[in-house]
């Protein structure tokens, strides 16, 4: 087993169709990967099985309450990595999730509500990832987003280890267009380079495309790809 995940959630059933689904699904019957995902109320201890509570100071919504996600932690993640995803964390990025994918054991607690109790951020985890600057109902979504980025870069997960290496991010800009068959649609046409048969002139036009498309739409990539070469 390469890397075992572990997610915290009150919603437990949002986890089943994705994990069993596609490349996922065969990166754990290859077992390269194995997900456990724990229904947090478990670890309440009340008969009405309460996560959360009031905000002290008062305030709308509810706090997801600290015990029962200290109590799991401590029970299902020794030597994990220990990640909250909550918006307020460390932007997700192809980085990030490479540096994921080098962990043995990942713990990803999914909030809810207004979030966690504070004392879980400053005494528990490891680290707070985003997913991006827009908030989400819960962490549940932003936790597969995750799982979907480091599970891929998982050696013997996808069918062409190479594909991972020329893919947008993975190179610090953007990758270059894609065209399958039909060589002509509608009148729109194949650029002839790509049909060629030259490889030399393929690897050309590729790296030259990715640098087009790059500083047509995200010129802040390229800009800091060209000072990480000087
Ligand atoms: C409604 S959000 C809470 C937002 C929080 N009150 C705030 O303003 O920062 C509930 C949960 O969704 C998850 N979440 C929402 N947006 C996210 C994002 N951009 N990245 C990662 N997790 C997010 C977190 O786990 C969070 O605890």
């Amino acid at each position: 087993m390469k890397i075992t995940v572990d997610v915290v959630t009150l919603f437990p059933v949002f986890f089943e169709s994705p994990l069993q689904e596609s490349l996922l699904k065969k990166a754990q019957d290859k077992g390269l990967v194995a997900f456990n995902i724990h229904d947090l109320r478990q670890w309440t201890h009340d008969r009405h099985k309460t996560a959360d509570d009031k905000p002290f100071g008062g305030g709308a919504g509810m706090v997801m309450k600290p015990e029962p996600i200290f109590e799991c932690v401590e029970e299902i993640g020794k030597d994990a990595w220990v990640v909250l995803l909550d918006p307020q964390g460390e932007p997700m990025s192809q980085k990030l999730a490479q540096k994921l994918a080098k962990k043995k054991h990942l713990v990803l607690i999914a909030g809810h509500y207004e979030g966690v109790d504070q004392r879980v951020k400053d005494h528990l985890i490891d680290q707070e990832i985003s997913v991006g600057d827009f908030i989400t109902m819960g962490g549940e979504a932003p936790a597969l987003c995750l799982i979907e980025a480091v599970t891929r870069l998982i050696p013997g997960v996808l069918g062409n280890e190479d594909s991972v290496q020329h893919e947008s991010f993975q190179t610090g800009i953007l990758e270059y267009p894609h065209y399958t068959r039909p060589r002509e649609y509608r009148g729109w046409k194949v650029p002839d380079v790509l049909v060629s048969g030259n490889h030399k002139e393929v690897d050309l036009w590729r790296r030259k495309a990715a640098e087009q498309v790059t500083r047509q739409k995200r010129p802040d990539l390229l800009k800091s790809s060209l000072r990480r070469k000087k």
